[in-house]
């Protein structure tokens, strides 16, 4: 059974080390604000959704200790840029500190339970969406890491998988490896073994002989950001998953909640991307495969245009394009006050 990712205790946030899976399963405890910033940086906790939640209890945990408001959320801010579940939890935080009365941190933790509560619902409902989606017996690719470790839990394109188990389906799932930091080869196999998937990993390179050779059913992602066209940004990798999916005629879906979306951008082009340091590219597995002298670029995501994505399937349904009025319907006639926040 998969351990708690992120789980609430008297002492703090308790979060599962995700850098030393799946060969160890270790836990980091997380008493202050500072820290939680620091797990983010570090990628101990990783994936968009769980970047929220543990922003929104890092919020809880800076009320305990007496750090402003303000400076914790400009602190949980710049830990990464590029998903938005961040800012947005960031801002739900702001508003409960703002507008409510009484203990400050009675107040955020309750709303960070809330927030962490409401994405696994989510990632529940958007599971029975898309599981509609698929075969009886499907084959999927999948990318990077978008499960319960990635998530509150259950996972948005594994939730998709486990909401098709659930409903008496077949899953075969391949993952890609996700270089540079493997969180499909160290993660998503991790999970989906542990909750007794058929799944086997790939590199990033073979999902194109893969589609020559086999049947694919689809592929399923997560997400980043979403703008309000339907440009989505998720790890760095998918847009050629995409572009190759599309040559197969093989549907991409994007998995994603609605927190996922930032209303205020109208496409993808002005989503930031994050670069990280060259080392991660340089190095597999902590050895070297490259001198540090050579050049390396290393940006964390890309952005898949919307006329690439199938659908996009959220808690409230399955929108299909075009997906600027598909999206803006659901935040209420469009506009840039969406749920989603710009950083
Ligand atoms: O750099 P990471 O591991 O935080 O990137 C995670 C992803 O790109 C996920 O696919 C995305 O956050 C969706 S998680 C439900």
């Amino acid at each position: 059974m998969l351990p708690e990712p992120i789980l609430w205790t008297e002492e703090g946030l308790s979060l599962l080390d995700q850098r030393k899976l799946p060969f160890a399963v270790e836990r980091i405890l997380c008493g202050d604000v500072e820290s939680i910033a620091e797990a983010i940086e570090k990628m101990v906790v990783r994936g968009a959704p769980a970047i929220g939640v543990a922003a929104a209890y890092g919020m809880a945990l800076a009320a305990r200790e007496g750090v402003s408001c303000y400076a914790a959320s400009k602190r949980l801010a710049a830990t990464r840029p590029t998903a938005v579940n961040l800012f947005w939890a960031l801002r739900q935080m702001e508003k409960v500190f703002t507008e409510g009365e009484g203990d400050p941190f009675l107040r955020l933790l309750a709303e960070a339970r809330r927030i962490h509560d409401e994405d696994i619902a989510c990632n529940r409902s958007l599971g029975r969406h898309g599981q509609s989606l698929l075969p009886g017996d499907a084959t999927v690719i999948t990318h990077c890491n978008a499960g319960a470790l990635a998530t509150g839990g259950y996972g948005t394109a594994l939730g998709v998988f486990r909401a098709a188990r659930e409903a008496g389906k077949r899953v075969t799932v391949f993952a890609d490896e996700t270089r540079p930091r493997l969180q499909g080869a160290r993660l998503t196999a991790w999970e989906l073994v542990e909750d007794g998937f058929d799944v086997t990993v790939i590199t990033d390179g073979m999902s194109g002989a893969l589609m020559q050779t086999r049947p694919v059913h689809a592929v399923i992602v997560g997400a980043d950001r979403i703008a309000a066209n339907g440009d989505t940004a998720n790890k760095i990798g998918t847009y050629n998953l995409a572009v190759v999916a599309a040559r197969h005629h093989v549907p991409f879906y994007v998995a994603a909640p609605l927190s996922t979306v930032d209303m205020s951008l109208p496409d993808g082009k002005a989503i930031p991307i994050e670069e990280r340091d060259g080392d991660e590219v340089r190095a597999v597995a902590g050895a070297d495969v490259l001198p540090p002298s050579i050049a390396v670029w290393n940006p964390a995501f890309d952005v898949t245009p919307a006329e690439l994505v199938t659908a996009i399937v959220t808690e409230r349904g399955v929108l299909r394009p075009p997906y600027g009025p598909a999206l803006a319907s659901l935040f209420g006639g469009g506009g840039v006050a969406g749920k989603g926040a710009s950083s």
